[in-house]
């Protein structure tokens, strides 16, 4: 159970994994380094025995991959274990305090301190023990706790790291996100910061900090357990870019009305009277969320005529930004977990405020901490690089953008029912697309030699460049680039020769000559030129390859063109013989900071 438990969790990015039960008064630890199945092999020949047990998997932050430093991590008596997400930032100050006491600690990992401490305090009662422990402790933390002296008992507390519980026919579970519980329960909790859970056979009892007891309010989990497995595709990543036109279909028809192409106005965050007041929009975010956001910039902009600034969360938290009254903040987050995320969130809180969540996960910590939630109906996505909760984000923008041009009078309805009647032809031409597979795979494996790949494009191309460079470079580990096209000339030509691969998208009308010239500009120094584009009439002279993307208004082109970039890095990463859903280096969900 443990083992599929955190397969579950395995998409979210480790390097190495263990677990420990209680077995006759005892820990049995198992641990090994690399994939899960390392771990599985230790089993084998090692098995283990208990009905109480808790699983990790690491993803090195203090102390080197090992099997030394991988967790359940054990006290000095080895009476408590602990597994950890998160980082706790004094650590080497508790550490030497319980040195001079004369704990003897074993690995480079801040997670020991927190076995150790609970350890050197715990006389019997951990609930009492994490009363006088969780203040010390500064940083972030998910804490899975087994102590021998309450062997049928697993505690359970979090600060700033998602941590999930759940009760089902005799048994209670907890686990970093609702993947891993899905296949037990659908009814989960989720535990707020400094929340005790005290999981046993017979349920879960919850406390506040203090130690009283506290009622908590389960939240039904819609997902299916199916929906996280890769239903014959090779990779999640696969599954999940095909899964489109229809997550596409759900989200869009979650917010509009198909018959009629009118908005349900109840699932929109904004009233008319705060759509008019509205001066500016924040939207923060991280990585390919980002890159959604920055295409909202650009539709809301358009639209809706409000002036909107795009910035990375991480950035973000720590600005000294002006701001004014009337702004909103839009935190786009596919987990909603992400620690930086949620950090600009809270920023943009104290600044007072409106914030509004773009969000996948149901009661995530993005979605919990905002005063509104618009939800991307897309379905867990799995492989660490993301594909379709970034088309249904910027669906949802695109959405949004309408819904806020008609409130404040700069599209008709009409005009907005046009619009709607658009947004609905999306998923078809996402499925055309993902019929030019064969085409986009051919085109891949000509470029095996490639060691260098640049995308250009001009504003929302731009934008698409950005994403695509970023999922070519997260699963193939390929050295691109994404350039705003006019700005080449200004000094990264100089890298342009004839072993470099450009992808030129050309979708804008208003721009599409400038961004053709560009093109001529690295064609005449040799570069090998994919030209992505809606207008068919674009071809000749040093162009390589073309992908033909089906025609529509410019300001939801990208949506379209965005499939195609990440068939291509799916083939590209595929050919060089990566691990294309847990490419290395990478977690899922990035809940440090
Ligand atoms: C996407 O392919 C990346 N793995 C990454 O950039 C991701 O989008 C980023 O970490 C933000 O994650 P979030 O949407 O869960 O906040």
């Amino acid at each position: 159970m443990l083992i599929a438990g955190l397969t579950g969790l395995e998409y979210r990015g480790y390097d190495s994994a263990g677990i420990a039960t209680i077995f006759e008064d005892a820990f049995q630890v198992r641990k090994a380094s690399g994939r899960l199945c390392n771990l599985e092999e230790e089993l084998h020949k090692h098995p283990v025995s208990g009905h109480v047990g808790i699983g990790h998997t690491r993803w090195a932050t203090h102390g080197k991959p090992s099997v030394v430093n991988c967790h359940p991590h054990c006290d000095h008596s080895g009476r408590v274990a602990v597994v950890h997400n998160g980082i706790i930032e004094n650590y080497l100050e508790l550490k030497e305090m319980l040195m001079r006491q004369g704990i003897v600690f074993r690995t480079e990992t801040d997670t020991e301190v927190v076995a150790q401490l609970l350890g050197y305090y715990d006389q019997g009662d951990m609930l009492a023990t994490l009363q006088k422990v969780l203040p010390m402790l500064q940083g972030s933390f998910a804490l899975g706790i087994l102590s021998l002296r309450e062997p049928e008992k697993i505690f359970a507390v979090r600060l700033g790291c998602p941590l999930i519980v759940g009760s089902a026919d005799g048994a209670s579970y907890l686990g970093s996100d609702v993947s891993a519980l899905l296949e037990y329960t659908r009814d989960m909790f989720i535990l707020e910061d400094l929340e005790i859970a005290v999981l046993q056979e017979k349920g879960i009892a919850f406390y506040h900090p203090d130690g009283t007891p506290l009622e908590k309010k389960s939240l039904h989990i819609s997902w299916s357990a199916s929906a996280a497995q890769k239903d014959g595709f090779d990779h999640f990543m696969l599954k999940e870019i095909y899964e489109q036109p229809q997550v596409l279909l759900s989200t869009l028809k979650h917010y509009v009305e198909e018959e009629t192409f009118t908005f349900r106005w109840d699932t929109l965050p904004f009233t008319k009277e705060q759509a008019l007041n509205l001066e500016r929009i924040t939207i923060v975010a991280c990585g390919t969320a980002y890159h959604a956001g920055m295409m909202g910039k650009a539709m809301i902009e358009r639209l809706a005529r409000i002036k909107v600034e795009a910035d990375i969360a991480s950035e973000y938290r720590y600005s000294e930004t002006m701001s004014g009254e009337g702004e909103t903040l839009i935190a786009v987050s596919q987990s909603g977990e992400t620690a930086d995320t949620i950090a600009a969130l809270r920023k943009a809180k104290e600044r007072g405020h409106r914030v509004i969540a773009l969000t996948n996960v149901i009661g995530s910590s993005v979605a919990r901490e905002s005063d509104a939630v618009m939800y991307t109906l897309a379905g867990p996505e799995i492989a660490v690089a993301s594909t379709k909760a970034y088309s249904t984000q910027v669906l949802l923008f695109a959405v949004l953008a309408v819904a806020l041009a008609q409130l404040r009078g700069q599209i008709t309805a009409q005009e907005s029912a046009d619009y709607l009647r658009e947004l609905f032809s999306i998923p078809g031409k996402v499925d055309a697309i993902l019929d030019c597979r064969p085409q986009v795979e051919a085109f891949a494996r000509q470029q095996i030699s490639c060691k260098d790949i640049f995308f250009i494009g001009r504003q929302m191309d731009y934008y698409t460049s950005l994403e695509a460079a970023l999922k070519l470079k997260e699963i193939s580990y390929l050295h691109s680039e994404a350039y705003a096209a006019g700005e080449l000339k200004h000094g990264t030509i100089a890298l342009i020769d004839d072993s470099t691969l450009v992808v030129a998208i050309a979708t804008q009308e208003k721009i599409i000559e400038k961004t053709m010239s560009n093109v001529q500009e690295v064609v005449a120094r040799g570069a090998t030129i994919l030209l992505v584009t809606s207008h068919p009439e674009l071809d000749g002279a040093g162009i390589a390859e073309r992908w033909l993307v089906p025609q529509g208004r410019d300001l939801f082109l990208p949506m379209l063109t965005m499939v195609y970039m990440q068939l291509f890095a799916y083939y590209m990463a595929l050919q060089k013989g990566c691990d294309i859903d847990k490419p290395r280096n990478l977690a899922k969900s990035v809940t440090v900071e």
